[in-house]
């Protein structure tokens, strides 16, 4: 068999398999040189390794091209070599410094020793176009123009910057500087990316890249001298020295600062306290380098079969913790009921003397109260819940549920005496839910528990009331919360009708088109109504309109807003998440407009799932239609 039989078995010209056959393939296609190589295989025309060493006798000596400004070098020298020697190789070392003329001068150097094969651990480098020599790249990202003969090896910096980002602001950190070593753009890009995420603008003062002596003399005074709860530093060096400036002011890590670095090392687990750091599997990543190598060299693999990538991920240790002020928005509390919802879906909602069949039903958290509290938890509100369980299985998974949403639970009682409030729901594939309640603890939240814990209104901007629970508590809330200048956001429901005196305190008043029916009956229009409950003191109207959105009425505007645009799987609870988001964006400062658009954009996200709580949207969920949210109108 020769090269022209190969071509034939092919269906290629002759010279296409000489070309593949030593290496000068760049311009055949990947889909070409994989089957000439093959048939090249199946018919074991010449083996491939001898092919690629044709010139020259196997040495197994790797040549391993270091610069010395690669973070983790050292590393993936140590685990190159050791997985080298396992295979039976041993290594040339040759230091680049990252410049050109050394590469080509060491590659020749290489070449002329014979080496089976060229693993590189420099980043942004081209090593020589020299298909005779099989190659591998270690890379901290990955090339946008990967070469069919060389085996990248990679892992992605950004994702460094990024995960360090990211895991402190999901600690609630929002004043995070980064002290980066002036060609850290990566790290840098990926932190940028975790605050974009969030909609957080970090103070560009705070993001310092510079030499070494810069971060020393300037970037860690410019940093600490601002308020900043973390920092994030390019390595562990520069985490050693943050951690004795900090210690010289009296600062304790982490209980004053957060410390984080983006590239772990073994010191980190040597200081005190040990450094969080972000870990780039540097033995793993060595490792392969080497097998990948080993692979290409005795023909097992082409090259560019041989990439792969590697994920990172944080090592935790004790640098960093919750920030001490976690920087919320003003304190909201909710005063309200909680249930455990049955939720029973049907084909549709019974009438009188008919029975329906259902094929599925669950227990989830719900309750308007927990509904809102957990709602505006989820979107990192500073909330507090004032409201009564029974002491069962039931109390507790609401609970659970309230304290994993971030909600402070200080005035939550257990009941001993009554169960946990419940509500029925039957839920038909599409139209309304219809519930019935079971008020079980919830009737025995009264003016004397909200007397015991009225000291968390004492800070609170806004006060979440409904009235599922009694109307007497919800009249005594609303005048602790006059008193102590808390606006209140009241919902009505379950009532067909409202003590006129309430009216006049309440600074948001949100019920949808059926309770507006209910509290005003007659033939009046959705706008003429809401007219009727201003003059009656009440300081926003906002009418929910169910897939209609919602219609806001004040001194200042009277306007309707679309539903967001969401498929809906179950509406119920989705006033309730309208209502949190409300809140939390009001806590953050925002306007009113702005804050309806965000509560809009909540409520639609909490319709495509079920169940009430479980579907509330989080924080980095809604973020995700930030820029929709923007525009909307
Ligand atoms: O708004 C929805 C809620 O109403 C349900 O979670 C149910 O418990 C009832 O309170």
């Amino acid at each position: 068999m020769n090269i022209k039989d190969i071509a034939k078995l092919c269906g290629v010209s002759p010279s296409t398999v000489s070309k593949i056959l030593h290496n000068k393939d760049s311009n055949i296609s990947v889909e070409t040189r994989k089957k000439v190589l093959e048939v090249i295989k199946e018919y074991q025309y010449v083996p491939y390794s001898k092919v690629i060493n044709s010139a020259a006798p196997k040495t197994n000596m790797i040549g391993v091209l270091v610069s010395g400004d690669m973070y983790g070098g050292q590393e993936f020298l140590y685990a190159i070599e050791a997985a080298a020697a396992r295979e039976g190789y041993s290594i040339i070392l040759c230091n680049t410094q990252g410049e050109e003329d050394k590469i080509q001068k060491y590659w020749g150097v290489l070449e002329n020793k014979g080496v089976d094969g060229i693993i590189s651990v420099c980043q942004d480098v081209e090593l020589p176009e020299n298909g005779k020599i099989p190659k591998v790249q270690i890379l901290g990202k990955k090339r946008e123009n990967s070469k069919n003969d060389t085996a990248d090896i990679y892992f992605e910096m950004q994702e460094a910057g990024y995960a360090a980002a990211n895991y402190l602001l999901e600690k609630g950190h929002r004043k995070i500087a980064c002290l980066l070593r002036e060609d850290d753009t990566d790290i840098k890009a990926g932190c940028l990316l975790a605050y974009k995420e969030r909609f957080i603008s970090p103070d560009k003062e705070w993001i310092f890249l510079g030499t070494d002596e810069d971060i020393m003399n300037i970037g860690i005074a410019r940093c600490l001298g601002e308020e900043v709860t973390a920092v994030i530093c390019a390595d562990m060096e520069i985490g050693n020295i943050l951690y004795e400036k900090l210690r010289e002011r009296g600062d304790t890590i982490p209980n004053k600062i957060s410390v984080i670095s983006a590239r772990d090392h073994k010191m980190a687990e040597r200081i005190c306290p040990p450094m969080t750091a972000v870990h780039i599997p540097t033995n793993e990543i060595g490792e392969a380098a080497v097998g990948a190598l080993i692979e290409i060299v005795e023909g097992r693999k082409p090259a560019y079969e041989c990439r792969k990538r590697f994920e990172l991920k944080i090592i935790e240790r004790g640098s960093v913790k919750k920030p001490a002020n976690h920087d919320q928005g003003k304190k909201i509390v909710v005063v309200g009921s909680m249930n455990m919802d049955c939720i029973i879906n049907v084909s549709h909602i019974p009438t009188g003397g008919e029975t329906v069949r259902s094929g599925n039903i669950v227990s989830l958290p719900g309750g308007k109260g927990a509904n809102q509290a957990v709602g505006a938890g989820r979107l990192e509100g500073l909330v507090y819940m004032i409201g009564r369980l029974g002491n069962d299985s039931d109390g507790k998974e609401i609970y659970n549920s309230l304290v994993n949403s971030g909600v402070h639970t200080d005035g939550v009682v257990f009941d001993e005496n009554i169960p946990t409030g419940k509500a029925y729901i039957n839920v038909p594939p599409d139209g309304e839910s219809t519930i019935v309640i079971y008020g079980g603890a919830n009737e025995k939240l009264d003016r004397s528990q909200v007397r015991q814990y009225a000291q968390l209104l004492d800070d609170a901007a806004y006060c979440l009331l409904t009235l599922e629970i009694a109307e007497e508590t919800v009249e005594y809330t609303i005048q602790k919360c006059k008193k102590k200048n808390v606006e209140v956001i009241l919902k009505p429901s379950s009532v067909e009708k409202m003590k006129e005196s309430l009216f006049e305190n309440i600074d948001y008043f949100i019920p949808n088109e059926k309770e507006v029916k209910q509290l005003i009956p007659g033939d009046a229009t959705i706008e003429e109504k809401a007219d009727i409950l201003l003059s009656k003191g009440v300081k926003n109207v906002i009418i929910t309109l169910g897939h209609k959105g919602c219609y806001l009425k004040n001194a200042e505007y009277e306007r309707y807003f679309p539903a967001a645009d969401f498929y809906p799987l179950d509406t119920t609870g989705a006033a309730d998440a309208f209502i949190s988001a409300f809140a939390v964006a009001l806590s953050e400062g925002h306007e009113i407009l702005y804050a309806i658009r965000f509560a809009s954009y909540a409520a639609g996200v909490s319709i495509t799932r079920q169940g009430v709580q479980p579907a509330m949207a989080d924080r980095k969920g809604l973020a995700l239609y930030q820029e929709e949210i923007n525009s909307f109108t």
